[in-house]
C-alpha cells in the first residue's frame, strides 16, 4: 500500500475516515461540484463577505458577451485585449477557456446558442488587497479546491484558468512606484519601480515616460510586467541591451502557500528569489508587486519593413540570407521581431515583417546598418519591399500599445537557436523555414485565407525570431533560474499556430447540429494542437538539435519532457524550491514545476 504522507492527504483523511476503502487509499483528487467536500452555496457566501463582496462567479467570455444588454460583443471588443481584461473568465486567446479535453468535451464559443464552463473557473476573487489573497488561499486549503491565479489573461499556455477552479485575479493590483534608491539590506539598488502585478505593460511605458526612466517589460499592452511575465524569464526589446526582466527584478511581494506575504530578495529569500526569476509562472504563490531596475530613458528607432515573397522556396532564401545578416545589429544592441506570415491577397506567397529595435540610434544610422539585408533580400528573384518606416522617438513611447489585438484560438511552441548555429548553419535554418511554411501551409491554407477578413492582421504567423544575446548572454553570472538556453541563444524561434476560424466554423456546425460527438472535427482541433509536436519540432530539431529549450512563456504545453525542455539543468533546485513553499501543491500549472504530479487540469495527482 502507497503511504500518503503529504499534507493534502492528511487533510482530506478525517472527511472519508468513515468509508473503509477510501480511507485506505485517500483521494487525491481537488473537490469538483460534484464532489461531497465542494463548498456549500452559504459557505461561498461566507467567503464573499470575507473579501468585501469580492467574490464573483465567473462565466466564459462567449457567455459574458451574450449576457451583454446588446446580446453580443463587437468584433472590436472581442479582439481586445482591454475589453477581456475586464472579464474575469476571460483568457486572451479563447481556446484556453474551451474544455477540448474534458468529457464530455465542454466548449462555449461566440454567438453559440450552447455553452459550456470549459477550463473556465467557477468563482473569481477579485483581490484588491493583500488579505483577499490570503481568504482565497485559506479557503482553496480547506476545501481542497484548484486554485488558479491570472493577472491579465496573457498567456500562452492556459496557466491562468482550470476547470472547476477559484480564480484569484490580481487585475486590480495596479499600484506604480519609482524610487531613485531601492535598499535591499544596506545596498543602494539605485533607482527602480514597484509595479504591482495587475498592472500593463503599457502603464509601465506610459509611468516611465513621465519620470524619464525605462523599465524591461513586453512589447504587447496588457502583458503583467510583474505577473507571468517576469516568472517565466520576459523577454523584450530591451533585452539585448538591458537583460531580461528578471534579470533586473530586485524584490517580489508574493502571498505564498502558507499565507504569509513574504517580500523575496537576494538575502531574504534567495532560494525563492532564484525560482521568482524564470521558475515559471503560476508555481510559486500569488505576486502583488516586483520591483525593478530602472534606466535613463533613451530614444531608440523603431523600424517596420514588410516585404513580399513569392513562395515557401524564395522564403527559404529569404530566411537564409537574413540568418547570413543576422549578426549586422550587434553594435547597436537591437532587437528584432522577424515574422513570415502567408500573404492575405495573393496564396502561396508570404510576407516577411522585420520589427526592429535600436537604442541610441538614430533612424539615418538604423536605415544604414538594416540596408545591407535589405539590398541582398532584393536581389533575390521574387522578392519585393511592400514598405519600409523608422521612427525616432524616447523608449517608452515606442514600446507603448494602446491595447493588442486577441480573441483568437492559438497555441504555440519554440526552440532556442544559438548564436553557434546562426553563425555555422544559416542555409540549415533557411532550409527548415521553407519546411516549416510548407508543412504549415498545406495544413492550415484553408483556414488562413477564409479567416484573413476577420482579423488580417495578427493571423497566420509561423515562425517569429525574436533576436537575443547581449546583455542577455552577459547577464549569465547571475543565479536565477532563467534556462541557460537564454543566455546562448541568439534568436528564440517560435511558431505560432493561429486558427481562430477554423475552430470557430467548424465548432460551430458542430453546435448547430448539437453533435458534441462529432469526433471528425474535434480530431482536426486536437491535431492543430498536436501540430507543433506531431509536425514542427522534428523540422525544428534538424537544425536546433533535440536538446534546445524552450521558453517557458511562450512553449507547448503538451511538450512531453517540459521538465527538461522548459527548465533545462534548473529542475531539480526548483523542485526542491517547490517543496519548500509550497509543499500541498496549491500552485499548480501546465507545463509548470510539480505538475508532472498531476494531470493536465491539476485536479487530481496522477
Ligand atoms: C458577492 O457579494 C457581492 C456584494 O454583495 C455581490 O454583488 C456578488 O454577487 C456576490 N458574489 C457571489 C458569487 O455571490
Ligand atoms: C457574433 O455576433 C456579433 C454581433 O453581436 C457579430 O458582429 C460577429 O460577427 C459575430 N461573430 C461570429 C463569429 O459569429
Ligand atoms: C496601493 O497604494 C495605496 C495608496 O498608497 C495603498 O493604500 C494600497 O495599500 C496599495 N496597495 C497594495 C496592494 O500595495
Ligand atoms: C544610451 O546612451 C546613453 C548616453 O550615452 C547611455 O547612458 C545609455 O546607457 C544608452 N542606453 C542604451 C540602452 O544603450
Ligand atoms: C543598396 O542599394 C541601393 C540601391 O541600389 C544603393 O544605393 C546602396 O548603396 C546599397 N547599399 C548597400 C549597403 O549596399
Ligand atoms: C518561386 O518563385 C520564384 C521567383 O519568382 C520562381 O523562380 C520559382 O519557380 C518559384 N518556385 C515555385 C516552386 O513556385
Ligand atoms: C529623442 O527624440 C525626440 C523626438 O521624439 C527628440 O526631441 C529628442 O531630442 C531626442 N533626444 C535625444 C537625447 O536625442
Amino acid at each position: 500500500m502507497k503511504l500518503f504522507t503529504s499534507s493534502l492527504a492528511l487533510q482530506l483523511f478525517p472527511l472519508f475516515s468513515d468509508s473503509r476503502k477510501v480511507a485506505l487509499n485517500p483521494p487525491i483528487c481537488r473537490n469538483t461540484p460534484s464532489s461531497s467536500g465542494y463548498p456549500t452555496v452559504a459557505v461561498w457566501d461566507a467567503l464573499n463577505a470575507t473579501v468585501s463582496g469580492r467574490l464573483a462567479s465567473v462565466v466564459p467570455s462567449a457567455k459574458y458577451c451574450a449576457g451583454l444588454p446588446d446580446g453580443g460583443c463587437t468584433d472590436a471588443q472581442w479582439m481586445s485585449a482591454l475589453f477581456r481584461g475586464g472579464i474575469p473568465g476571460a483568457m486572451n486567446q479563447v481556446n484556453w477557456e474551451q474544455g477540448y479535453d474534458l468529457r464530455p468535451p465542454s466548449l462555449c464559443l461566440r454567438n453559440a446558442t450552447m455553452c459550456g464552463q470549459g477550463d473556465v473557473p467557477i468563482y473569481s476573487v477579485e483581490a484588491e488587497t493583500v488579505a483577499d489573497i490570503q481568504a482565497a488561499l485559506k479557503f482553496s486549503k480547506t476545501h481542497n479546491l484548484r486554485m488558479a491565479v491570472k493577472s491579465s489573461g496573457h498567456d500562452y499556455l492556459g496557466r491562468s484558468t482550470a476547470p472547476y477552479s477559484l480564480l484569484i485575479h490580481t487585475s486590480k493590483f495596479r499600484n506604480i512606484s519609482f524610487t531613485d534608491s531601492f535598499f535591499i539590506g544596506p545596498e543602494d539598488m539605485g533607482s527602480a519601480v514597484t509595479i504591482g502585478s495587475g498592472v500593463y505593460a503599457n502603464t509601465v511605458y506610459e509611468q516611465g515616460r513621465a519620470n524619464a526612466r525605462a523599465v524591461v517589460g513586453g512589447l504587447a499592452a496588457t502583458t503583467c510586467t510583474a505577473g507571468g511575465y517576469v516568472q517565466g524569464a520576459g523577454h523584450s526589446p530591451l533585452s539585448p541591451a538591458l537583460g531580461l526582466a528578471a534579470d533586473n527584478a530586485l524584490e517580489f511581494n508574493v502571498v505564498v502557500a502558507s499565507g504569509e506575504l513574504l517580500q523575496v530578495n537576494s538575502i531574504s529569500h534567495p532560494d525563492l528569489f532564484y525560482a521568482l526569476r524564470g521558475g515559471g509562472p503560476g508555481s510559486w504563490g500569488v505576486i502583488v508587486s516586483v520591483t525593478f531596475r530602472t534606466f535613463p530613458t533613451f530614444n531608440v528607432t523603431a523600424s517596420l519593413i514588410r516585404l513580399s515573397i513569392a513562395n515557401a522556396t524564395v522564403a527559404g532564401s529569404l530566411a537564409i540570407t537574413h540568418a547570413h545578416h543576422i549578426f549586422d545589429w550587434d553594435s547597436v544592441r537591437a532587437s528584432q521581431y522577424f515574422w513570415l506570415v502567408p500573404s492575405v491577397t495573393s496564396p502561396g506567397s508570404f510576407v516577411m515583417v522585420l520589427n526592429t529595435f535600436m537604442p541610441n540610434t538614430t533612424a539615418s544610422r538604423s536605415m544604414a546598418l538594416l540596408e545591407p539585408l535589405i539590398n541582398a533580400s532584393l536581389a533575390l528573384p521574387g522578392i519585393s519591399l511592400i514598405s519600409q518606416e523608422y521612427t525616432y522617438g524616447e523608449i517608452n513611447e515606442a514600446l507603448y500599445q494602446a491595447d493588442d489585438r486577441v480573441g483568437l484560438n492559438v497555441v504555440l511552441g519554440s526552440r532556442f537557436v544559438t548564436e553557434t548555429t546562426y553563425r555555422n548553419s544559416p542555409t540549415k535554418i533557411g532550409q527548415v523555414y521553407s519546411k516549416l511554411l510548407e508543412s504549415g501551409s498545406t495544413e492550415y491554407v484553408h483556414f488562413i485565407i477564409e479567416v484573413t477578413s476577420f482579423n488580417p492582421f495578427r493571423l497566420a504567423g509561423f515562425l517569429a525570431i525574436w533576436l537575443r544575446g547581449g546583455k542577455v548572454a552577459e547577464n549569465a553570472k547571475i543565479s536565477s533560474a532563467v534556462h541557460p538556453g537564454w543566455r546562448i541563444a541568439k534568436a528564440h524561434a517560435s511558431t505560432e499556430n493561429i486558427d481562430s476560424c477554423w475552430i470557430l466554423i467548424l465548432v460551430a456546425q458542430i453546435l448547430l447540429t448539437s453533435s458534441w460527438q462529432d469526433s471528425t472535427s474535434l480530431t482536426e482541433i486536437q491535431a492543430a494542437r498536436k501540430f507543433f509536436q506531431t509536425k514542427q519540432l522534428p523540422i525544428l530539431e534538424e537544425v536546433v538539435g533535440s536538446n534546445a529549450g524552450s521558453y517557458s512563456n511562450e512553449a507547448d504545453v503538451l511538450e512531453p519532457d517540459f521538465q527538461t525542455t522548459l527548465y533545462g539543468p534548473n529542475y531539480a533546485k526548483l523542485s526542491a524550491i517547490k517543496k519548500k513553499y509550497d509543499p500541498e501543491d496549491l500552485f499548480i500549472v501546465g507545463a509548470g514545476v510539480g505538475s508532472e504530479r498531476w494531470d493536465e487540469w491539476g485536479l487530481c495527482k496522477i
